[in-house]
């Protein structure tokens, strides 16, 4: 039996249960004993891609190009999400897809139309901004925005983003920090974020 089996097990004994690729160093620090340094490539969180997430049932394909999905109207608190798309060497993708959709701010998905919808493509410094607003409570999940990214010609990564802070990520099983927009602050009561996409290519 190899040590990664007896620690699921002893896991499973202790009644927690995690993903398989929850990660050796969370395993480490649950048990008491020392976590492994990370490499230096690890440490360096701008080089890790992105981690790919469930797409969900309400994905709608060909949604309108547009960097503002805010309906005219629409309540809630406004959202300006910006950022960029990088290669893990770094260096920006330009013309990259962004593809987002969400919930309003009531936590309900336009499955008919495309409200809340949209996509766009990066400038030639790989960059991206999103207008909208923070998503509302859809039931039985955290807040979060879904989102798929395509270097041209290359695969897309499907994923999600999370807010800092909301109340449901600990209880939420789709829940990454690798996920978790950035510099979240409100400014002139709008609230702004960043984040940047890690495209394994
Ligand atoms: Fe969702």
């Amino acid at each position: 039996m190899s040590n990664d089996e007896i620690t699921r097990r002893r896991l499973l004994q202790l009644g927690l249960a995690l993903p398989p690729l929850a990660g050796l160093a969370g395993y480490a620090d649950l048990l008491g004993a020392p976590a492994l340094a990370a490499t230096p490539a690890i440490m360096d969180a701008d080089d890790d891609p992105t981690p790919a997430l469930t797409e969900g049932p309400y994905f709608t394909p060909e949604s309108p190009k547009r960097r503002s999905i805010l309906p005219a109207g629409a309540g809630g608190t406004r959202l300006t999400l910006s950022g960029r798309v990088l290669n893990t060497a770094g260096r920006p993708i330009a013309n990259a897809l962004v593809d987002f959709w969400q919930a309003n701010a009531r936590g309900v998905y336009d499955n008919s139309g495309y409200r809340f919808r949209g996509h766009q493509f990066t400038d030639s410094r790989g960059r991206y901004t999103l207008f909208t607003v923070v998503p509302g409570l859809y039931p039985g999940r955290t807040k979060h925005i879904h989102v798929k990214v395509q270097a041209p010609r290359q695969p897309v990564l499907t994923t999600q983003l999370f807010f800092p802070g909301a109340s449901g990520n600990a209880s939420d099983g789709i829940f990454d920090p690798d996920c978790l927009v950035q510099r979240w602050r409100v400014s002139n009561g709008r609230r702004l974020a960043t984040f940047d996409f890690v495209l394994d290519v």
